[in-house]
């Protein structure tokens, strides 16, 4: 198929149908190429690759003749690796247009995305030429008109006014507020006072917004309680396919997971990853996690649980009350230590390895030992963490995490739920209901 280029024109950038084609503007300031390339209906088969020759500035452009809306595109751009000076230009990439206004399927992350080589002793100064344009999702040409801003406040800076109040004064005297709230914290949030919080056009919190989250623990978050007061920031919104009782079950495991294993660890597609109690409340989410990074995954737990772990992803169960663990899991590039107590499990990391240390308890010569085999060896405090929240309820959104409640009991049972927790064989998350 052959397409007819002209010079287009720069500005506005993205891409503008008109009667005759598409323009196509896209600012760069390093480039030295910029290719064009447009897809088949479905986004999978790239049908024209088109070097914009014009440049204006900083961005090149042009204007293809017969391009309606609808259109699938991404760019590859050429220019220099050099990473000391912060290029990475990488052409085997195919890049999402920032202006586009719409995309074909949902990022899901993949190996061949990295520009780098996962797994290369040069890390991310190794250049990849994995062609990722079978992973990347492809930009959509809109129709003017066709494209609407989101919703949400977006309430732009000039627009905006920070409300500071004072706590107290703020609901002393308000008799919708009940008397034995007035004037707390507790006041503060109460509906009525939401309401008319709400009322003065406040935009970034409405009353009955579902949330979940996890205030600073073990410090606020001391105690269990049907009604709680934290920055917000501690909080997001509930995803719809998240039930309440599994975004009970989310915040603190599955926050403990993502810091170890994205923040920590950066666990890269490829590598190995040891998890031990792996089918427990934290396991069976860092598990998840780890596979959904491309990990593979080696995870311990009793034999008739096997079944359980390979549901949340582990691709090699062992059974730590009849198998060696350090011997059947060979060698890995990280471990998660979710038992504590095991100076064996050392000895499946070489130089360059992590062994991440959950419980409290640890054997005092442990991180000597790890060390001593060029690895590096870190305790870890989950922390409240809205970023992390965040990928978590895109990762339930997008069907690639899942809470596994096994339990619930009522707050008041609170005693009982801690003496099924204590067994050490609980499965997934204990959750308490109000
Ligand atoms: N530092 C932090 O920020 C932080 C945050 C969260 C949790 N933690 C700590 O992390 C640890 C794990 O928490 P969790 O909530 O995931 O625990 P959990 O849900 O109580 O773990 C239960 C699981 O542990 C397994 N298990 C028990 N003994 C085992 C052993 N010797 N080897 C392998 N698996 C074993 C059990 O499987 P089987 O029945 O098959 O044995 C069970 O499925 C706890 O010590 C907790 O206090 C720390």
């Amino acid at each position: 198929m052959t397409f007819r280029l002209s010079g287009g024109a720069p500005f506005p950038l993205g891409a503008t149908p008109d009667r005759r084609g598409t323009n196509f503007a896209i600012a760069s300031v390093n480039a030295e190429r910029v290719e064009l390339c447009l897809f088949d209906a479905a986004g999978a088969t790239e049908i024209a690759r088109l070097r914009l020759q014009e440049r204006s500035g900083d961005v090149w452009h042009g204007h293809v003749a017969g391009i309606e809306a609808g259109q699938r595109y991404g760019y590859r751009v050429y220019g220099p690796f050099d990473p000391g000076r912060g290029h990475r230009f990488n052409p085997h990439k195919l890049l999402i247009d920032p202006y586009a206004k719409a995309i074909d399927r949902r990022f899901r992350l993949a190996s061949s995305l990295y520009s780098h080589i996962p797994g290369d002793p040069r890390g991310d100064l190794s250049f990849s030429t994995a062609d990722s344009a079978a992973d990347m999702p492809k930009a959509i040409v809109k129709a003017p008109g066709e494209f609407r801003a989101p919703s949400g406040p977006r309430t732009a800076w000039p627009d905006t006014i920070i409300y500071e109040l004072h706590a107290r004064g703020f609901s002393k005297r308000n008799e919708a507020v009940p008397e034995a709230l007035r004037g707390t914290l507790m006041g503060l949030a109460h509906p009525a006072s939401l309401e008319h919080l709400v009322g003065l056009g406040v935009t970034t919190l409405a009353p009955g917004d579902p949330v979940f989250g996890m205030p600073w623990f073990p410090r606020a978050a001391s105690a269990y309680a049907e009604y709680v007061t934290a920055p917000s920031r501690q909080f997001t919104h509930k995803p719809p396919g998240l039930t309440f009782e599994e975004a009970g079950g989310l915040p603190l495991a599955g926050l403990t997971a993502w810091q170890i294993l994205v923040d920590t660890a950066n666990v890269q597609p490829g590598q190995r990853v040891l998890i031990t109690a792996a089918a427990g409340g934290v396991g069976h989410l860092a598990a998840q996690v780890a596979k959904g990074r491309g990990a593979t995954v080696i995870g311990t737990a009793t034999a008739a649980k096997h079944g359980k772990l390979r549901s949340y992803g582990v691709d090699e169960p062992i059974d730590y009350t009849t198998d060696d663990v350090a011997e059947a899991a060979g060698r890995v590039d990280v471990v998660v230590d979710l038992v504590g107590g095991s100076r064996d499990l050392a000895r499946t990391l070489g130089p360059g390895g992590l062994f991440v240390n959950v419980p409290s308890a640890a054997p005092d010569d442990l991180a000597g030992e790890v060390e001593a085999r060029g690895a590096r060896f870190t305790r870890f405090l989950v922390e409240p963490d809205h970023e992390g929240l965040f990928a978590l309820s895109q990762l339930v959104e997008d069907g690639d995490l899942r809470v596994d409640v096994s339990a619930t009991f009522p707050l008041e049972d609170a005693a009982e739920a801690h003496v099924q927790g204590e067994t050490g064989r609980t499965t997934g998350k204990i959750v308490l209901t109000v």
